[in-house]
């Protein structure tokens, strides 16, 4: 395969966090490694096409992006600001139009408001935006009646119904996956830098369902407040021409490193530092099946130059997490690795403790975030994948109460979230019930939360936040 990619251009000047150069790393090394939950394409000849075409298109983002990025999450692994990641379990082609993204993004921009004036807290926002579309799996194929196909991964790599053709990871789909990729970032640039975002425009965020509700008038008051507090900096002399930061705010994409042939295409060399970065997004990361520490996701992910994100399961053990972070980060580079742990609100205890001791033993500058969701999915009784939003709510206070007991900084929030106004997670302020799922259950993975329940479990962050500060500041 053609390895001279183009270089990246860098496009801001933001501060070299030092990485340990991987010297018998490449961008195809991946390849000797075995790589779990890849599809299996028929037609070899269309995917080395399909990659090779892909590796010339320009880059989604730049490597002075995910610099910036990096050095905000320095920040936030000492414990200076917070980052909220959230978005779709997996974007579809079909459900694809600017009103979307626009929801998702206003409620982000909400959420992170609520904890920005809350706790007194910089937000750094992250998207699993703009190519969050390839899953893993818990079986390669589904059976239904006599009938065994592929499972569905994404629409990246296959179509949902069940049926032979639409099953059938197809290379082509790559190609559609990285122009809505490109269309999604080129709206969010739009939205976040032309205005919609600046803090002037705070309170037409909470408009449709959201605003009647309780926690929409609660976000009310808090923009009336922070309305007041621009007219009095405006009449201090502060205005958007000193502070560009009310007109617009830094707004970053993710997405699970998962389908590597596309991340490999899409990997090119800055030209600024000379490093690897994957251009398809600012951050990546590992998912809970994929981080087996010889394995292809790992080999991908120690080369590239890009945040990296690992989740962190039951499963993972204080040595395994230990031997990840050595290959992951060898410099110990604060921003480099975000832990983001997701047991099940009832593992946390009996997990997390013993993780965040080996880390802060061995010194390792990591950020701790907490992924609420994927380890509290139950099946309910009509047959509908979801969560109790309850349960979610419990596993970060439970998150946060164990780092603030280890002296560790709970840096983050990773959800699956969406601006529109479903009935796929369970309970919250609008009581949603286990019979009310059928109404409007329109996730192609896994259970979201709407609007108000992102706009709650904000609010009930920003309370532990200001508590785990005071209690920080009282141990002083
Ligand atoms: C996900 O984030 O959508 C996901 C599959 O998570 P995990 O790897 O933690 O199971
Ligand atoms: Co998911």
């Amino acid at each position: 395969m053609d390895t001279s990619w183009q270089p990246a251009t860098s496009d801001q000047a933001a501060p070299r966090v030092a990485l340990e150069k991987a010297t018998d790393w490449h961008p195809a090394s991946w390849r000797q490694r075995k790589a779990e939950q890849m599809p299996a394409y028929a037609d070899a000849e269309t995917l080395i096409a399909v990659e090779a075409e892909l590796s010339t298109y320009p880059p989604l983002v730049f490597a002075g992006e995910a610099r910036s990025l990096r050095a905000k999450l320095a920040e936030v692994a000492a414990g200076k600001a917070f980052l909220i990641q959230g978005g779709d379990c997996a974007e579809a082609f079909a459900d694809f139009n600017a009103d979307k993204i626009r929801d998702s993004l206003r409620v982000l921009l909400q959420m992170a408001v609520v904890l920005t004036y809350g706790a007194g807290m910089p937000v750094v926002k992250v998207g699993r935006m703009a190519g969050q579309f390839a899953k893993p799996r818990s079986s390669d194929t589904e059976r239904q009646g006599d009938l065994e196909l592929p499972s569905y991964r994404g629409d990246i790599v296959n179509e949902l119904p069940f049926e032979p053709a639409a099953r059938a990871p197809q290379p082509k789909r790559q190609l559609s996956a990285y122009a809505q990729a490109a269309a999604t970032l080129n709206l969010l640039r739009a939205f976040t830098e032309g205005g919609y975002a600046s803090l002037e425009r705070v309170h037409s965020w909470n408009m449709g369902f959201c605003e009647r509700s309780p926690q929409g008038q609660r976000y009310q008051t808090f923009a009336n407040q922070i309305t007041d507090a621009l007219a009095f900096m405006r009449a201090c002399g502060v205005s958007d021409l000193s502070t560009p930061e009310i007109k617009r705010t830094s707004f970053y994409t993710s997405h699970e490193a998962l389908l590597l042939g596309y991340e490999q295409a899409l990997t090119r060399i800055d030209s600024t530092s000379g490093d690897w970065y994957a251009t398809s997004a600012h951050m990546l990361w590992i998912g809970d099946r994929t981080r087996q520490l010889d394995g292809a996701h790992v080999e991908f992910c120690r080369g590239i130059a890009n945040p990296i994100g690992l989740k962190a399961g039951p499963t993972m053990e204080p040595d395994d997490l230990l031997r990840l972070i050595d290959r992951l980060d060898p410099a110990n580079a604060a921003g480099r690795l975000t832990i983001i742990t997701r047991f099940g609100a009832d593992k946390v205890e009996a997990c997390l403790p013993n993780l965040v001791r080996a880390v802060m033993r061995e010194g390792r500058n990591v950020v701790w975030t907490c992924d609420p969701m994927h380890g509290n999915t139950i099946k309910s009784a009509n047959g509908y994948k979801t969560r109790p939003f309850d349960t979610i709510l419990d596993e970060v206070r439970r998150t946060f109460a164990v780092h603030e007991a280890e002296g560790s900084y709970p840096g983050g929030l990773h959800v699956e979230m969406t601006g529109q106004d479903v009935t796929e997670c369970i309970g919250g302020a609008q009581a949603i019930t286990n019979e009310q799922l059928a109404d409007r259950y329109h996730t192609h993975c896994d259970p979201r939360l709407n609007a108000q329940q992102s706009l709650e479990l904000a609010f009930l962050t920003a309370e532990a936040l200001r508590a785990d500060r005071a209690a920080q500041r009282a141990a002083f």
